[in-house]
Formats: C-alpha cells, structure tokens, sequence
C-alpha cells in the first residue's frame, strides 16, 4: 500500500511516535490525516484534522467517527506504560483498557470505513509483547493480549480485504520511556519503518535496530508457523467482528 494520496487516522498523535508518524505520514503524500488526541492539537498543515478521542472513551471514538467520511489506513498508536510489580491490579486494568481493549474500541468503531477501502489496521506493539520486561509487567501483558488480538482479527478480517498488521516497535526515545537509559531510536526513524514495513506489505513490521536484529527469526520461527496454521480456522465471513 503507497500511502501518497491515502487517509490515515492515528491516534495518541499530539507526540512520540505518533506526532512523528503524522509529519511522516504527510511527508509521504497523504490526503488527509486524522490525529486522535485527547487534549486540543494545534496544526499548520492544513491535511490535518484533529479528532478529540480518549481511546478508553466509547462516545468520544464514535463522535470522533461521525466526522470521518472515508479511511485507508488506522494506526492505534495510543498507549500507557506505568512501572509495577503486578501487585496492584487497578494499575494492570488501566492498562489493558488503554492498550488493548482501547485499540480494540478504536478498530470497531473504524472497520466499517477500512472494509469499504479494503484498507490496513496497523497496531503498535512492542518486543515486551512477545517476551515480558519484568519492570513493566502490566505493561508487557496488555501489549501481549493486543498482539493476539492482532493476529486474531488479521485471521478474521482477511477474507474481507482488511490487513492487520502488528508493529514491533525496540525503545524508542519518547516520553514514555525518559529516564530508562539504554540505546533508543528516535520516533521520526521510527515512524519511517513503520510506513516502509506498511508499503511493502510486511504483516510484523520491525522499524527499528532492536527490533530489527530479531525479524528474520521472527518470520521463520515456530510462533509465526504456528499462527498460520491456527489462521486457517478462521470463519470466512467474519461478520460478528465490529
Ligand atoms: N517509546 C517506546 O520505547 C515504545 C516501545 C514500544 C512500543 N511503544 C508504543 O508506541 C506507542 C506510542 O508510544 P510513545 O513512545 O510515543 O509514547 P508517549 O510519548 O508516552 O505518547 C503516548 C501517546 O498516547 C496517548 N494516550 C495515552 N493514553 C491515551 C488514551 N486513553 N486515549 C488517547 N490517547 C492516549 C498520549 O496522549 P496524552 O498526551 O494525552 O497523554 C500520547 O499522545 C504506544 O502504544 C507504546 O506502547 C513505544
């Protein structure tokens, strides 16, 4: 998919990789971004439609949809990442409904305009999906529960020309992880993988030189072999999903 052209809703965008994916994202030609944000977004370019939408808030993601005609591409980008040790569950909830069941909402609420494009879901996810980062263990769940997901609606969206691809995103130097000091990447780089992996079709897209040294594995391990075999159970109308 070229994005030159194509509507693109993003949400978390007002900064981090998000904010970088919507200066991306027009760089690239995009007719018309739609940047999610929770508090008002101030904007030059004039592609830019701000779209108020908590991500855990029902009624402000389907008013936020009511002002969207078409859509080609959603990234659910939105997220929290809160340090723990698992003892206090109000801390794991916040973050299942902000990173999973948030996205989820989001995807719902959206796939009606995505199946009339044929168009693309991409979720961010992280590496802490695939192997738990002990000091962030709420954080690493919700992220784990939003990559099945994603490969569950992939399954069951296929059939209707809807891609769902997962984004394997390494540190990358936001505000969310300030003060972990270890090698990040900046959001801009990262928001350029993230379109290339989307442009040439990669369904676990790895933008980034952490996430990159595992991608070749990734592809030909037993975990990716085993999600398409499991794939092929899926129903081939869907209609239950949104
Ligand atoms: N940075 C990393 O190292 C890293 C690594 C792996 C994956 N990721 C993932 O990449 C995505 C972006 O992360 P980031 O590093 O850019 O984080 P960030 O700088 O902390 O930005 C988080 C964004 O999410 C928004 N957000 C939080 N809760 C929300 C809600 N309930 N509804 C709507 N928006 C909400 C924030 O809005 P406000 O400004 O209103 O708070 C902000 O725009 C996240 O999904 C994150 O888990 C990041």
């Amino acid at each position: 998919m070229n994005i030159t052209n194509k509507t693109v809703l993003i949400t978390g965008a007002n900064r981090g990789i998000g904010k970088a994916l919507v200066d991306e994202a027009l760089r690239r030609g995009a007719k018309r971004v739609y940047a999610g944000t929770r508090g008002a977004l101030q904007t030059a370019d004039e592609r830019v439609t701000p779209l108020t939408m908590d991500v855990t808030s029902i009624s402000q993601i389907k008013r936020a949809a009511d002002e969207v005609d078409s859509l080609d591409v959603l990234i659910n980008n939105a997220g929290i990442a809160i340090y723990d040790d698992l003892s206090n569950l109000e801390v794991i909830e916040k973050h299942l409904a902000v990173n999973f069941l948030g996205s989820l909402k989001v995807t719902h609420t959206f796939l009606p305009l995505l199946r009339r494009s044929q168009g693309a879901i991409v979720n961010n996810l992280s590496l802490v999906a695939l192997a738990a980062l002990p000091v962030i263990p709420a954080y690493s769940i919700s992220k784990a529960a939003a990559f099945n997901m994603t490969q569950s609606l992939r399954a069951l969206l296929a059939s209707q020309g809807v891609t769902v691809r997962a984004v394997v995103l390494g540190p990358i130097d936001t505000d969310m992880n300030r003060g972990f000091e270890i090698p990040k990447a900046s959001p801009e780089s990262a928001a350029v993988g993230i379109f290339d992996g989307l442009e040439k079709g990669e369904e676990d897209i790895f933008p980034d030189p952490a996430s990159q040294s595992m991608a070749e594995a990734w592809r030909a391990g037993a975990v990716k072999a085993l999600e398409h075999q499991f794939a092929a159970f899926a129903p081939d109308s869907a209609a239950r999903v949104g």
